[in-house]
């Protein structure tokens, strides 16, 4: 069902224009996607969504746009050079190359499952009496895998921590975790892989340089950081956000937009003075959960992940994990990455980058918060929940992407009765009414029911039909995507009406 889902999704985002594999006409590029007409306006208000609730509600984030090429250097200091790593593991009889920590918690992903059944039966056989909490607590079975889950994710911190990939190995063989392509257990010694793409800068007479391209927006953000403290003379706490592209040449890539070598980051480093850092850690998990609750797709879809193995950088970090079609996965990060980053770039660059903080009258490098969100796992989780298909009273289907009206690709559908009798001039008039506002598309083409269906798939929470009516009265028909309702209004009332409807402002208003 749930693949079936998934399935649905890939194919609707190709039809209707959201998402095409890249270089398709060469047979594509495997992990790499683009945008399609409907897809770009999608992520754009994504990403304007994104942008308000960090910086325009914000006084004290502001928002950067740092260059791809950084130099050299920056991932020396930063660690990816020497730890920005996969583990691997080859299957010898698949041929297939598999992540280790994927595998592993795949596995122990497995074994939660198991407890989500005991728990289902329980409750079928208590009844009203179920006790949920006391049964977690009490019941062998379900202790033994609560267990077992741990002590397989102790051992694999540990094995990860002290670069033991011979223990990863063996607590694969020893877990008995079997290649998903051939069943077996014929697998290779686990490996690490640099993830960073490399590529090179000035002609090699000159003598090139190695660059990468940056696999994290974030360190755009941390050399950045006293030209915009100092320029926009901001206090601590503050913010610096922004939004663009990363690479990360994933060996496991998979599962459509959700695992990409290029995607995009909304990135935000909170500064904070040294101590702090844990009331903001926490206040910051619970904003971002707000804000992708606030979309009104069931809360139970979202759930925290706590990391027991940390990145190199970080003394506490938390996933927002979604419920994907294909189970939970991490949506966005929320980490506390100490000083590690500035005062490893001071280290680096031999500049200072500490800050005057005249409230205790100490100079210090300031600790981070950063909050990290995938644009591209965004658009993935909007599109997968949003995508339905309803059973209508006579019976027929409709597909319909009822996605929050304000991240609406086209916020109206303009469309003419009849080609003819001046209504599609008419229709034009309503166009540039609207167009200057909103992003508008003009339909003529087809019978009237067709062109709602289409509007339906694109997710337009608003058609707009004129008829011959609307040449006397100057009213038109303004049908609703979600409920197929239909009410006769004014011309002169459309502008409103729809500003209201789609409104960014209204939804940022919910958060605040
Ligand atoms: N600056 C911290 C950082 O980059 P991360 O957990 O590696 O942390 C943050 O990445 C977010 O970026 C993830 O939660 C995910 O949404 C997104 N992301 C990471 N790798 C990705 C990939 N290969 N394809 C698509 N999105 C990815």
């Amino acid at each position: 069902m749930a693949d079936d889902q998934f399935k649905n999704v890939i194919s609707h985002a190709k039809e209707y224009g959201f998402i095409f594999q890249s270089s398709e006409i060469y047979d594509g590029l495997s992990a790499v996607y683009d945008y399609g007409q409907c897809g770009a306006l999608l992520k754009n208000n994504i990403k304007a969504y994104w942008w308000g609730a960090m910086v325009q509600m914000h006084e004290n984030i502001v928002g950067i746009d740092s260059a791809i090429f950084m130099h050299p250097t920056t991932w020396k200091a930063s660690g990816h050079v020497d730890a920005f790593n996969d583990p691997l593991i080859d299957n010898k009889d698949s041929k297939k190359r598999y992540r280790a920590d994927v595998l592993i918690e795949d596995h122990v992903e497995k074994i939660r499952q198991k407890i989500e059944k005991e728990l289902k039966k329980a409750a079928k056989r208590f009844g009203e009496a179920f006790d949920k909490e006391q049964y977690l607590a009490t019941n062998s079975r379900v202790l033994g895998y609560q267990e077992k889950m741990k002590a397989i994710m102790d051992r694999f911190v540990k094995a990860m921590d002290a670069e033991d990939l011979a223990d990863v190995k063996q607590l694969i063989e020893d877990e008995q975790i079997k290649c998903p392509v051939s069943g077996s257990m014929n697998w290779t010694d686990v490996r690490q892989f640099n993830l960073m793409f490399g590529t090179q800068m000035g002609s090699v007479a000159e003598g090139a340089s190695t660059l990468y391209l940056r696999p994290e927006t974030a360190q755009g953000i941390f050399l950045n950081y006293l030209n915009v403290q100092k320029t926009g003379r901001m206090k601590i706490p503050f913010g610096i956000a922004q939004i663009g592209k990363a690479f990360r040449n994933e060996i496991v890539a998979r599962q459509f937009i959700f695992r990409m070598r290029e995607f995009e980051q909304m990135e935000m480093q909170f500064f904070v003075r040294p101590g702090t850092e844990m009331e903001w850690y926490e206040s910051w998990k619970e904003k971002r959960l707000a804000w992708h609750k606030s979309l009104g797709f069931d809360d139970s879809n979202y759930r925290f992940h706590d990391h027991e193995k940390l990145a190199h950088y970080a003394n506490a970090a938390a996933d927002i994990e979604f419920n994907f079609p294909f189970g939970f996965k991490e949506l966005e990060g929320i980490h506390s990455r100490t000083d590690f980053d500035l005062k490893q770039h001071e280290e680096f660059s031999g500049k200072k980058l500490q800050y005057f903080d005249p409230e205790i009258g100490e100079n210090y490098v300031p600790y981070v918060v950063e909050t990290s969100i995938g644009l591209d796992r965004m658009f993935l989780a909007v599109l997968s929940k949003s995508l339905i298909t309803e059973t209508l009273e006579d019976g027929s289907k409709r597909t319909v992407l009822n996605v929050p009206a304000f991240l609406a690709p086209y916020k109206v559908a303009v469309l003419p009765l009849l080609k003819k009798d001046g209504l599609p001039e008419k229709a034009r008039e309503v166009v540039n009414l609207l167009k200057f506002d909103h992003m508008v598309q003009y339909d003529e083409k087809d019978a009237i029911g067709k062109r709602y269906r289409r509007q339906d798939a694109i997710g337009t929470p608003l058609c707009v039909t004129v008829d011959h009516q609307s040449l006397e009265d100057n009213t038109v028909t303004v049908r609703f995507r979600d409920t197929m309702e239909q009410i006769r209004i004014s011309m002169d009332e459309l502008k409103a009406l729809t500003s209201e409807k789609v409104s960014l402002s209204a939804q940022l208003g919910k958060l605040s």
